[in-house]
Order: structure tokens, then sequence, then C-alpha cells
């Protein structure tokens, strides 16, 4: 029963576009009514009605302690009774980014803002200015959130909702962005040596928003390598794979550095914040050090700042061994449920981040991710939320698993899954 999700359905369609203030909350792509969520403890979510559920959107992937951690609860309101901003610089913001800069020592400096949108942006703002080149080359299927210049070819909710080149970016401007495929280091190369010489290279390291695709052995060293050889440089967003993957991000996991790296989601512990980070003299060229402008009202907020500290207190070395631990029992009970059942679906993981593809045994790029049965996909997700598992509603989209969730939680999803898979199959 979910009266109560489709009255506030309705009162917010009046209102907002689609009812929903992001595209993929609308559950469009998966059919049905988004459920109106009003708490989350641990690994669970309450939606209006009363319903409950074990949750991977985990808010998209900041809540890698899982919903209300404690301590960051309480952290939060102790801060918040000291002031909520104030447009000054404050101790947390440094606190903040120490401990950032400690986990990346890619990062000799750091910005704070309030969005992983943000930070990419200004990633390449900075690394145009530092070039003085004007074209950037992304990867086919990466998202990097919605400003311009990135919404082409993009992942995520542009994927799912069809529309990677989006309306009213000015072909001026969407024209400055070449697209290669992912895993493909020959057409990185070829659009490397392609006029106008690139700025930088931006990617996810791991692509997490065509659902999750590993870098092949040896794919980012080979990038590294390659924009480096023509003066381009190379920028990790490490949105959400900052903190998630390792405490490093993926230039821990692999052993390898980027000129500027992307964060937000964990940093912000739940609440938004967002980094670009990266080589000193290339951040020493933002205002008021350099020439680059940048700047943000409630950047660096004491609250946000807070919540993310806390977070990131959470995430010590035994943390990620139980992620692991966890991510490693989900996968391995969806792939005997797969073969159980006989369904056509695989599912990659990389730590605690997890896709399970219909349609399809292996996605390395957005072409094999497009090539899924998202109907499949659709039907599966109907089918999990009934028994009562919310999974982001998107194929191409990642699961995020979090602290919170424990051997109980991982059973009775991979049971629904089960049932959910037989559900899959019959159109
Ligand atoms: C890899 C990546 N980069 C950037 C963004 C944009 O972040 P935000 O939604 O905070 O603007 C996202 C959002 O999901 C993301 O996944």
């Amino acid at each position: 029963m979910r009266d109560a999700s489709k009255n506030y359905l309705m009162r917010a369609a009046r209102i907002a576009p689609g009812g929903v203030n992001s595209p993929v909350r609308a559950w469009r792509a998966v059919g049905g009514d988004p459920i109106f969520v009003v708490r989350g403890e641990g690994a669970r979510i309450w939606d209006v009605d009363g319903n409950t559920y074990v949750d991977y959107v985990s808010a998209w992937g900041p809540l890698i302690a899982g919903h209300a951690p404690p301590g960051v609860v309480s952290s939060v309101v102790e801060a918040t009774r000291c002031g909520t901003g104030f447009g000054a610089p404050s101790p947390r913001e440094v606190d903040l980014a120490e401990q950032i800069q400690l986990a990346f020592p890619s990062i000799e400096k750091l910005r704070l803002v309030t969005s992983g949108t943000e930070a990419t942006m200004t990633a390449l703002r900075i690394a145009r200015a530092a070039t003085r080149r004007e074209r950037v080359i992304k990867f086919d299927g990466c998202y990097h959130g919605h400003s311009d210049g990135l919404l082409v070819r993009a992942g995520s909710g542009a994927a799912t909702f069809g529309i990677p080149d989006s309306a009213g970016v000015p072909t001026a401007v969407g024209g400055l962005t070449s697209v290669v495929p992912f895993n493909d280091l020959a057409a990185l190369r070829a659009s490397l040596a392609a006029d106008p010489p690139p700025a930088a290279v931006i990617l996810e390291p791991i692509a997490a928003n065509m659902g999750v695709v590993a870098p092949e052995p040896g794919f980012l060293e080979g990038v590294v390598r390659a924009c480096h050889e023509v003066g381009a440089l190379v920028v990790f967003d490490e949105v959400i794979t900052g903190f998630r993957v390792a405490r490093g991000g993926a230039q821990e996991l692999y052993g390898i550095t980027a000129d500027l790296t992307c964060l937000g989601k964990i940093i912000g512990g739940g609440l938004p914040v967002g980094a670009v980070g990266g080589r000193a003299d290339l951040l020493d060229l933002l205002a008021p050090s350099g020439p680059v402008y940048q700047a943000g009202t409630l950047a660096g907020n004491p609250i946000a700042c807070t919540a993310g500290i806390e977070t990131l207190k959470l995430l010590v070395p035994d943390a990620y061994r139980r992620l692991e631990e966890t991510s490693a029992a989900l996968e391995a009970g969806l792939r005997a449920a797969i073969a159980d059942v006989g369904a056509c679906a695989c599912v990659q993981r990389v730590g605690s981040l997890l896709t399970l593809f219909f349609g399809v045994d292996r996605v390395r790029d957005f072409s094999d991710a497009r090539a899924c049965d998202a109907g499949a996909f659709a039907r599966f997700f109907r089918a999990m939320i009934d028994r009562g598992v919310n999974l982001p509603p998107s194929q191409f989209e990642a699961w995020f698993v979090s602290l919170a969730h424990e051997p109980a939680d991982v059973d009775a999803t991979i049971a629904a899954a089960r049932e959910a898979l037989r559900a899959a199959e019959e159109p």
C-alpha cells in the first residue's frame, strides 16, 4: 500500500517538473510511482505509508555509514547550535580539507564547493587556464554532473532518459567536448592527437554511471601516460569512488595519481559538499591566488563539513574490510540466484559498488551497457520494491552498499532477488 506516496506525488507533480527535484527519482525508467521517504536508519528507509525497505540507493552514494549514524547526527546537531553558516572562513573547513589531503597524496591543495557538478566544472576551468587550451575529452557514459560542457554522451539520469546530449546546451559549448569509449586506449590516443590539442581528459576511474564498469588492467595508467605525452591534464572524477573503494579512492586502489581530483558525496556525509583538489600550482590558479574565478555562498558550510568529518572518522581500515565482506557476499548470492533461475544477467562489482545487468554477460563500455535489457531490469526493480528492497531505479546506476548493511539484510536481498529474477523473466 503506497497511497500516501501517491498523494504526495500528485501534489508534487503540480509544482515540480515530473514531481521531483532530480530526474531519476521519478522512477520513469522502471515504471510505477516513486515512494516518498520520511526516515532512514542504518540500512533501512521508511516511506510515508509506513513501509520499510533495505536501501541500496544510500542517497546516491554519500551514506557509506548508512542512514543517520548516531555520531554524525549528534555532531551535526551540536554544530548547528553554534550557527549554520558564517560566510567567513571557519575551522571545520580546514579540518575536512586536511582529512581529504591525508587520504589523497595527489591533492596538495583543494577548494571546497557544494556539489560534484561544481567540482568537475571548476576542475575543467582550472585545466583550461593552466594549459591555455579549450577542448576536453570525456568518456562515453561517464557522468560528471550537469554543467553544459559535460552533458555530452553523459551517463546516469541523462542515459536513463535517453538524453545523453541534453537540449539547451549551446552547440559551441558541447563542441568543445570530445567523447571516446571507456576502456579504449586507442580511441583516446587518436582523440588526444587530434586538433585542437586538449586541455584535459576527465573520467570516472571506475565508471559507475553506466552501471559499474571497472577499468581494464593498464587502462588508467595508459590514460595518464597518453595525456602527459601531449601536455593534457588528467582529471579523475572520484565523486563516487572517493573514500568508497578505498579511503584514497580509485587512486589508492590502483596506485595511480591524477593531476586534478573531484570529490563529493561521502565527504559531505549526506550534506552538500564537493571538492576539487590536486597539484598546488594548479589550485593556486584559483581566485584570490590566481586568475580563475570560482566562488560559493555556502562553500565550506560548517554543518556540511561536520557531517563529512564525522563520516570520514568512521572509515578506518576495518570499515573497508567489512564493506568488502558484505559486498562480496551480496555479489556471490546474486550470482548464485542468477544461475539457479537461469536468468540472462551478470553482476559487476568494485568494492561496495555493484550493478546487476540484464541481457548481457559483460559490460566494458557504454555501448555494452546500452545493449542491456532495461525492460527486464524494470520488472526486477518493481519485484524488489514489492519485496522490501529499494534499488536505484535505473539499469545505468550502481547499488551502494554501506557499513550498516548486516548479513541479514544481504540474505533478505538475495532471497528477494531470487524471486524477482523469475518475475523479470516474464514480460
Ligand atoms: C561521478 C560523478 N560526478 C559528478 C556528479 C555530480 O555530483 P552532484 O550531483 O553532487 O552535482 C555525480 C553525481 O552523481 C557523479 O556520480
